[in-house]
């Protein structure tokens, strides 16, 4: 099975679906963003604030192209469809998938989230700036996308299996 990468603004789901996902194809499953903190042995906070946005994103495109390319489900972080190389790497694949949530949904979702640099609850008009500025990027490079709004876990991972 060619790898499945799920593609997304933050608090779509990528991470919770990847799982399931991988679970019920018996595959392994990755998350960029782990993998990231593995590599640089920070926190997704401490490479923002210590190396900077440039060095996480060097990071993460250097982890994208090292994943495995079959058997496997990939959970990417939000922006890794900023960098063009990374787009062309995403949109030659057929089994690219969109998580969309409605923008309001994923910041009731993030709503106490510390975790992530770019998006602060305190500044929803930037947040929803970059959700929106990033749609299009989303849509050129997957294949697929689904609604994640007001699904179950359950019924995406079945969606997705049954539109691959
Ligand atoms: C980011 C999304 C995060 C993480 C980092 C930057 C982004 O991943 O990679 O905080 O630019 O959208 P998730 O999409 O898994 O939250």
């Amino acid at each position: 099975m060619e790898a499945i990468y799920l593609i997304g603004f933050m608090g779509s789901g990528k991470t919770t679906v990847s799982q399931e996902l991988a679970k019920k194809l018996e595959v392994a499953v990755y998350d960029t963003d782990q993998e990231i903190v593995k590599l640089a042995g920070k926190t997704i906070n401490e490479i923002f604030s210590i190396d900077g946005e440039e060095k996480f994103r060097e990071l993460e495109s250097k982890v994208l192209y090292s994943l495995p390319l079959k058997d496997a489900v990939v959970s990417t972080g939000g922006g890794i469809i900023g960098s063009e190389k990374n787009r062309a790497f995403l949109s030659g694949k057929m089994n690219v998938v969109f998580l969309n949530a409605e923008f309001s949904i994923i910041m009731e979702r993030l709503k106490d989230d510390d975790t992530r640099p770019l998006l602060s609850t305190n500044n929803i008009e930037a947040a929803e700036t970059l959700y929106n500025s990033r749609i299009p990027f989303y849509r050129e490079a997957a294949f697929i996308e689904i609604d994640t709004s007001c699904k179950s876990v359950s019924i995406i991972v079945n969606e997705i299996i049954q539109r691959m």
